[in-house]
């Protein structure tokens, strides 16, 4: 297959609207479209990424009439989070009304649907014409993409077209908020942090650290954003022993002799640049990668969740 590259999203959506599947930039990451409704287009999703079948998929959707046709009831809870968080890198899970393609809902009663921010990811789904499904646009397993060109590296071939646009401006995927209980509880660390979560809805529960609970969220238990060189947690930057092929990325300037260094000037920029510095590691052969520790507040939880799950 020979995947077209365009930057006009009215071209795109015509690779959905026939079938096909699209990657676009979000606010995110790059993601991987389809028609939520459409079970062929949606199972190409799945062998396009190597996609484990029972990994649900989030809908992507630009209005409150396309969130009403997927659930069937909201609870305060979600309305709360829909008001101050939408457009942005939310994703709410609520109680589904069947219509996405059951291969999305991999089994579940419940649907998981956010509205991104970025104009392109916008403009596609309004020119799409439906909700759109789209995981990242990564292989399974690999570091997310946050330009068109690691999605490409990923996926050429294998998928219609790839929409471009600008790097990513968050980097890391979006919070999953869980709001079919009595609280809601946060399923996946992302771009919006439990702290701001908690100021919209005060009984907001952490469900991302309970490992004895059946992962409600199934995605996050595979395997997870990994570069092919060992990921490493490193304190201040001080390696002792040094390793011939290693990278360091954080805040602090390090003391050892890495081949390559990334400073970040804040832990939003490290959310930003983590993914893209793995593949560029792995692009010249680097073998370890140390990335500096940071304080599990804001952005920092999922940034430390990303990084622990690809040194696993
Ligand atoms: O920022 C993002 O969320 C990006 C961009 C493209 O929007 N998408 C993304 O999708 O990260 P993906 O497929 O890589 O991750 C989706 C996560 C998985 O952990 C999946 O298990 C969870 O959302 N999920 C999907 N539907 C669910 C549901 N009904 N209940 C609970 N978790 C669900
Ligand atoms: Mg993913």
């Amino acid at each position: 297959m020979k995947t077209f590259l365009t930057s006009d999203p009215i071209e795109a959506a015509e690779f959905i609207r026939s079938g096909g599947i699209v990657a676009f930039p979000t606010e995110t990451v790059f993601g991987l479209g389809a028609n939520a409704f459409d079970d062929g287009a949606v199972k190409k999703i799945f062998t396009a990424k190597g996609r484990p079948s029972d990994n649900p998929l989030i809908v992507h959707v630009v209005s409150t009439d396309q969130i009403n046709e997927i659930v069937t009831v909201l609870s305060d809870h979600a309305k709360v989070f829909m008001e101050i968080f939408f457009p942005g890198p939310l994703t709410i899970v609520a109680a589904s009304s069947g219509k996405i393609s059951p291969i999305a809902a991999a089994g579940l009663d419940t649907v998981a649907f956010r509205m991104p921010a970025g104009k392109l990811a916008q403009e596609l789904i309004k020119a799409a014409g439906a909700p759109l499904v789209a995981p990242s646009a990564n292989v399974s397993g690999r570091p997310s993409p946050t330009t068109w060109q690691a999605v490409l590296e990923d996926m050429d071939g294998k998928i219609d077209c790839v929409l471009k646009g600008e790097p990513t401006t968050i980097g890391l995927e979006s919070t999953v908020i869980d709001c079919t209980g009595s609280v809601p509880v946060m399923l996946r660390a992302g771009a919006i942090s439990l702290e701001e979560l908690r100021k919209a809805v005060s009984e907001t529960v952490d469900g991302t650290g309970s490992a004895n609970v059946r992962p409600k969220s199934p995605g996050t238990k595979h395997r997870h954003y990994s570069p092919r060189a060992m990921v490493k947690f490193i304190e201040d930057g001080d390696v002792e022993e040094n390793i011939a092929r290693s990278a360091y990325i954080g805040m602090l300037h390090p003391k050892g002799n890495y081949e390559k260094v990334k400073i970040v000037g804040s832990v939003e920029e490290y959310a930003r640049e983590l993914f893209e510095f793995f593949r560029e590691c792995d692009r010249s052969g680097v073998e370890v990668i140390y990335c500096q520790s940071v304080s599990n507040v804001g952005v920092g939880a999922a940034l430390m969740d990303r990084i622990r799950r690809a040194s696993e």
